[in-house]
């Protein structure tokens, strides 16, 4: 019970800060409202009351004066003439007849006296007596003035009318205009205030696919103020220790190829043939790995700015190309037709050199590749309809081993079964497009498929 109560209340729940903010808002302002229309209404009843009351009591007095001053023998006539007044019944009786009622009134009773003595009225027709009786219920209130000459009783009753809040429309459109009024400004109000936190959000994810993605801007309130400052500097220091870091590589490599020429140029002085072309061998290889190096971290520093393509038309191109510098493997190069226009922001000639890497280890170490494009929309970042764009590039050689999935990932790792270095690469590949990929919020997993050979799943943001 308590589980689908939660389920339900998550699906109905906004899920922006916006909008929960908002309607929050509109919800406290709407019973403020309501409150004081209820005040103001309670107020205005009251009024009403206490008029209609004065009003019937004055009736009520001036029907008495009216009947006093009749001769008593006419005044059963007299009722009978006087017009007929809504919700009034009058009669005269020997007893006081308050029609049962109740109870009993003081107040009333005082009220009409007072009256009686304050207006000129003659006091000889003042009454003897009054009995007065108020049912705050029903509203019914009945009153018998006792005669002065014949001691017989004039017995009055009416019934005041309910408030009614109501009656007329003022209430619910006095309601509706304040509520409308009120929740448009709401709206608009809490939207102003919270977009900087969009701004903020959509800076985050922009920083994730691009170091070097355009500051804040540092204005506005002051936690939003300082909020970009701060995360201005933050996106600061990253891109500094990125290039620091990126420098320091290139300095290193460049400072290494010169002990390399030096042991090259002093190996020609070793005698033995056979150990001079191995020391050769190895300081050519060591020459390939730094310049392999030398050329990621040059890439890296040049930062290619981001553009939006589309990746369909990328694949194509890859593909042929591929088919181009391998002619002999041209047949087992396949591309998996996706229909639609799937337009991406990224770095494309680091991206084609990311997804080139991989088909050409898969075209390497299985002779086949084909690739998949995919649109995934049931990511759990889908809050933001956020959907991931996915490109399998698939073979079906001999995989690799699950515990070296990751590992081939780290810079200049090579497996056993490809130690050939003189036919293989560097072993820099999956380490520069692991590092290309991440640059531009993606990222790439290896797995191995069921139906045996290796799958490289590359991950784009949208
Ligand atoms: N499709 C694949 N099937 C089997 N093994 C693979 C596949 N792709 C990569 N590997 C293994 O992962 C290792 C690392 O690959 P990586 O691309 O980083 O380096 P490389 O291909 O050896 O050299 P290069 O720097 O020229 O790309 C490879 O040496 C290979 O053993
Ligand atoms: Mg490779």
């Amino acid at each position: 019970m308590y589980k689908t109560f939660t389920k339900f209340y998550k699906k109905i729940c906004p899920h922006s800060l916006a909008t929960k903010t908002a309607l929050l808002l509109m919800v406290g302002i709407g019973l403020v409202e309501a409150c004081g229309l209820m005040i103001h209404t309670m107020d205005r009843l009251n009024f009403d009351r206490i008029t209609q009351e004065q009003e019937a009591i004055n009736r009520a007095t001036a029907i008495y004066r009216d009947i006093s001053e009749v001769d008593s023998k006419d005044r059963a006539d007299e009722i009978a003439d006087l017009d007929p007044i809504h919700g009034f019944t009058i009669f005269l009786s020997s007893k006081p007849d308050l029609q049962k009622v109740g109870p009993q009134s003081a107040k009333l009773e005082q009220t009409i006296t007072h009256l009686l003595t304050t207006i000129l009225f003659p006091p000889e027709l003042r009454p003897l007596k009054i009995i007065a009786a108020f049912d705050k219920y029903t509203l019914k209130s009945a009153v018998a003035f006792q005669l002065p000459d014949d001691k017989k009783w004039l017995n009055i009753s009416y019934t005041l009318l309910s408030p009614n809040p109501f009656k007329t429309a003022t209430f619910p459109i006095a309601f509706f205009v304040m509520a409308t009024a009120t929740s448009l400004i709401t709206l608009w109000g809490v939207k102003r205030l919270i977009a900087p936190v969009g701004t903020l959000a959509a800076a985050a994810e922009r920083l994730g696919q691009d170091v070097n993605s355009p500051p804040l801007p540092e204005s506005g309130p002051l936690e939003v103020a300082r909020a970009a400052r701060a995360f201005n500097d933050m996106a600061h220091r990253i891109n500094r220790f990125i290039n620091d870091r990126t420098q320091l590589l290139l300095a290193i490599g460049h400072d290494l190829r010169t002990p390399i020429t030096r042991l090259k140029l002093r190996s020609e002085f070793i005698d033995d043939i056979h150990l001079k072309n191995k020391f050769i061998e190895d300081l050519d290889e060591l020459e390939k790995m730094i310049n392999a190096t030398l050329a990621f971290g040059r890439d890296s520093a040049k930062q290619e700015p981001i553009i939006t393509l589309e990746l369909t038309t990328l694949l194509k191109t890859l593909i042929r190309e591929l088919k181009e510098t391998h002619p002999d493997k041209s047949n087992t190069i396949k591309l998996n037709p996706y229909t639609s226009k799937v337009m991406i922001k990224a770095r494309p000639i680091n991206l084609k050199r990311a997804l080139q890497n991989l088909m050409e280890n898969a075209l390497y170490y299985a002779g086949n590749v084909t690739v998949t494009l995919r649109i995934d929309y049931t990511h759990p970042t889908k809050i933001n309809h956020n959907k991931r764009i996915l490109i399998f590039i698939e073979d079906d050689g001999p995989g690799l081993d699950e515990q070296y999935l990751n590992y081939v990932f780290e810079p200049f790792v090579r497996m056993e079964t490809s130690r050939n270095r003189a036919t293989g690469g560097t072993g820099l590949g999956l380490s520069i497009t692991k590092s290309i990929l991440r640059g531009q919020g993606g990222d790439v997993i290896l797995e191995n498929r069921h139906t045996g050979g290796l799958r490289a799943k590359v991950i784009l943001p949208n």
